[in-house]
């Protein structure tokens, strides 16, 4: 046996020899990928806040981030609302969380964000039948899609990813207040940085792209947060906004197929780089449940640590007129 042992070891220190540039490459590469992909996955969220007795509403929570963000909070012992347009994806999907939680308590709503009156009809079941709401997470988005437009004919992403949780939000300031100390999470992107709010036309009817409505859209999630924070002052409810991350999800469902296959062909390997659902949603779960953040509001977070947000993220005049056109657009004026 151990004369066996030996003969291994001597061949492998003679190939370590003869191929000592090759190997080091190996070794190198292998090194530099495992420390590229630990830095990709971001931090963790380490808070041990239990929600026992708390409500949560988590908007598309069938898929992606909002699916592991609700077995999080789930697991901390929350009711979790799942806050979804189709509702097979999300019985489905809530089966899954409360296995995975072991937590019975997670429900189904029906939500289409393309539809404000979906919304408002959302809000006053809740506002009818839920005694408190602890935590809201405005997560569902949409992006890169072709330019459609919601029910009421606002420009989709826009729609969907502002205007919607907009409406939702307002309309289930009451229920936070109740329940404060309350949250309002809601999750933008780094694509906010390269956004600009078109006020001269927000529906992007002059000249629409895929991504410049992406970017406008995920710039007012930040706006909204930090004007909305504004406006809770001294209520309990406080406001995060963040970006969770680059991650493996659904999210690019309307972007893949934009592009050449070989392009997708040679972007394969790099997705398994870029985060898994769990890791992408760590940042949103710190925003909700972290005790260090108890006091603070209206600020932006990545990787589950505060982050400057873009110049015109901070901007409280255009946050102001986001506010006062958005009112007006979902009939709040
Ligand atoms: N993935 C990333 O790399 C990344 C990076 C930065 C920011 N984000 C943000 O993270 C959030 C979650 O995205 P994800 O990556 O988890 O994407 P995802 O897997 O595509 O999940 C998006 C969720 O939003 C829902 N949704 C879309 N349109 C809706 C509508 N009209 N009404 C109600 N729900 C709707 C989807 O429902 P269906 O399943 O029914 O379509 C799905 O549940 C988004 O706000 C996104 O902008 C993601």
């Amino acid at each position: 046996m151990s004369n066996t042992m030996e003969v291994y070891s001597n061949q492998l220190r003679e190939f370590v020899k003869e191929h000592a540039t090759g190997v080091a490459v190996v070794i190198l590469t292998g090194a530099g990928l495992i420390t590229v992909r630990r830095w990709m996955a971001g931090g963790v969220c380490r808070s041990k806040a239990r929600l026992d007795g708390k409500t949560v509403l988590i908007t598309g929570a069938n898929t992606g981030i909002g699916k592991e963000t609700a077995v999080d909070l789930a697991g901390r012992g929350a009711r979790v609302i799942l806050a979804c347009r189709d509702l097979g994806r999300a019985e489905r999907a809530a089966g899954e969380i409360r296995k995975r939680s072991g937590n019975g308590n997670v429900v189904v709503k029906q939500l289409d964000l393309a539809s404000l009156q979906s919304v408002r009809t959302l809000a006053t079941d809740l506002t009818a039948s839920e005694e408190r709401l602890d935590i809201l997470i405005n997560n569902a988005g949409i992006m890169m899609c072709p330019k459609w437009r919601t029910e009421e004919g606002f420009e989709m992403q826009f729609g969907v990813n502002h205007l919607g949780h907009f409406l939702l939000t307002n309309s289930l300031l009451e229920l936070l207040k109740k329940s404060a100390p309350s949250r309002v999470v809601t999750v933008s992107s780094l694509a906010h940085e390269k956004g600009e709010i078109h006020f001269d036309d927000i529906n992007l009817d002059k000249d629409y792209e895929p991504m410049k409505s992406y970017r406008q859209s995920k710039l007012a999630n930040v706006l909204f947060s930090r004007e909305l924070a504004k406006r809770l002052e001294g209520s309990g409810v406080t406001v995060y906004s963040l970006h969770p991350g680059v991650i493996r999800t659904e999210l690019g469902r309307h972007l893949w197929p934009t592009i050449a296959l070989w392009k997708r062909l040679l972007f394969r390997p790099l997705m398994l780089l870029i985060k898994t659902p769990w890791e992408g949603a760590q940042t949103t779960i710190y925003c909700a449940v972290d005790h260090s953040l108890h006091n603070t509001s209206g600020l932006y977070y990545s990787d589950c640590a505060p982050k400057q947000a873009a110049p015109q993220a901070c901007d409280d005049e255009a946050a102001k007129r986001l506010w006062d056109i958005s009112a007006s657009m979902v009939g709040l004026a």
